[in-house]
C-alpha cells in the first residue's frame, strides 16, 4: 500500500511559489499585486546578494531604528524613501504632466499644517534678521496661458540656518511658513530670504546609510510650494537656486531642470526696491506656475 504524501518542506527553488499561493486568496486584487510583486522582488532580493543571517538581521535592526527615530516632529522613513530615490520614483511615475504644466517634486518631511494666511507680500521670515530678503513673484496659470484666479500657494522653507523650525527644539512657533492667495489676474507675491542649502537630519539610520556609502546629506537651496485650485490637480514642487553647488547631487534626487531659477541680487536702489518697497541688498525672483485640470471622475 502507498500512503500519498503531503509536501511539508520547501526548497530555496520552489518557497516563492508556495508564499505567493497563500495571498492569491486576497480579496482586494490591488492588495494581492502588490504582495505578490513584493514577495517576488524580496526573495529575489535575498537571492541576488545571498543575504547571511547575520545581514538579515543588521537590516532588521536598522528598520527597526529607523521607526524608533519618528516622531511628531521627524520621519525617519520619509527620510529613508528620499535617500533610496523611492519618494521619486513614485513621483516621477505618478506626476507624467504634459508639456508646460509645473513638475512635481518631493514633498519632504518638513511641511506643517496650520500656517498663517499672508496677503500678497507677506513676510514668512519675519525672525530670520539674518537672511537676505527676497521676493518671489509670478502668476498661477492654467495650461493655456489664463489666469487662476484665487489658486492657493503653501508655501514653506529653512531659515537662513538651513534649519526648519520644527528643528529647533526650544521652538514651538510656526516660522517660515504662509499661505497665500492669487489675485484676480494669478498674480502671488511672497516675501522671503534668500534660501540656503542644507544637509538633511542626519543623526540617525538614515545618516548612518549615507556615510557607510559615501553619500553626502545636503539638499540644494529651495523653497518648497503646494500650489491648488478647484478644477485643477495640486502640484507639489521646489524652486531651486542656479548658482547652488548640490544641485546635480541632491541627496533626495529631487532637482527638475524646468524649477532652477535664477534669483536675481539688487544692491541699490532701482525699480524693484520702488516697486516693492524694500531696502537693497534683496534678491527677486519670478515663477509662473501652471496647473493641469483635475482630470474628470464618472458619476457612474
Ligand atoms: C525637504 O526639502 O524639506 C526635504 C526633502 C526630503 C528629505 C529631507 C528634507
Ligand atoms: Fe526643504
Amino acid at each position: 500500500m502507498t500512503i500519498a504524501l503531503k509536501r511539508r518542506s520547501f526548497t530555496e527553488d520552489d518557497i516563492t511559489a508556495e508564499v505567493l499561493r497563500r495571498f492569491e486568496g486576497t480579496p482586494d486584487s490591488r492588495l494581492r499585486e502588490i504582495m505578490s510583486s513584493l514577495v517576488r522582488h524580496l526573495h529575489g532580493f535575498v537571492k541576488d546578494v545571498s543575504l547571511t543571517e547575520a545581514e538579515w538581521f543588521s537590516a532588521i535592526e536598522f528598520l527597526t531604528a529607523t521607526g524608533q527615530q519618528c516622531d511628531d516632529a521627524r520621519q525617519e522613513f520619509i527620510l529613508l524613501s528620499d535617500t533610496l530615490g523611492v519618494s521619486m520614483v513614485v513621483d516621477l511615475i505618478n506626476h507624467r504632466k504634459p508639456e508646460g504644466a509645473t513638475e512635481s517634486t518631493v514633498f519632504g518631511p518638513f511641511h506643517r499644517d496650520g500656517a498663517p494666511e499672508m496677503r500678497p507680500g507677506g513676510n514668512i521670515a519675519p525672525h530670520d534678521e539674518r537672511g537676505t530678503p527676497m521676493l518671489i513673484s509670478g502668476r498661477v496659470l492654467d495650461l493655456s496661458g489664463g489666469p487662476i484666479a484665487g489658486a492657493r500657494l503653501d508655501v514653506w522653507q529653512a531659515d537662513s540656518s538651513g534649519r526648519y523650525d520644527s528643528q529647533y527644539a526650544d521652538r514651538e512657533e510656526l516660522h517660515m511658513r504662509g499661505l497665500f492667495r492669487a489675485d484676480d489676474d494669478g498674480r502671488y507675491l511672497v516675501r522671503t530670504v534668500r534660501p540656503v542649502h542644507y544637509a538633511i537630519p542626519n543623526d540617525g539610520p538614515v545618516g548612518q546609510m549615507l556615510r557607510a556609502t559615501n553619500r553626502h546629506p545636503w539638499r540644494p537651496a529651495h523653497v518648497h510650494f503646494v500650489v491648488s485650485a478647484d478644477g485643477y490637480e495640486p502640484v507639489t514642487t521646489h524652486l531651486f537656486d542656479d548658482e547652488d553647488p548640490y544641485l546635480e547631487s541632491d541627496t533626495v534626487f529631487a532637482v527638475k531642470d524646468s524649477l532652477i531659477c535664477h534669483f536675481i541680487r539688487h544692491d541699490a536702489h532701482d525699480d524693484a526696491s520702488d516697486a516693492f518697497a524694500i531696502e537693497p541688498p534683496f534678491y527677486t525672483v519670478n515663477f509662473d506656475f501652471a496647473l493641469k485640470p483635475r482630470a474628470r471622475t464618472s458619476g457612474i
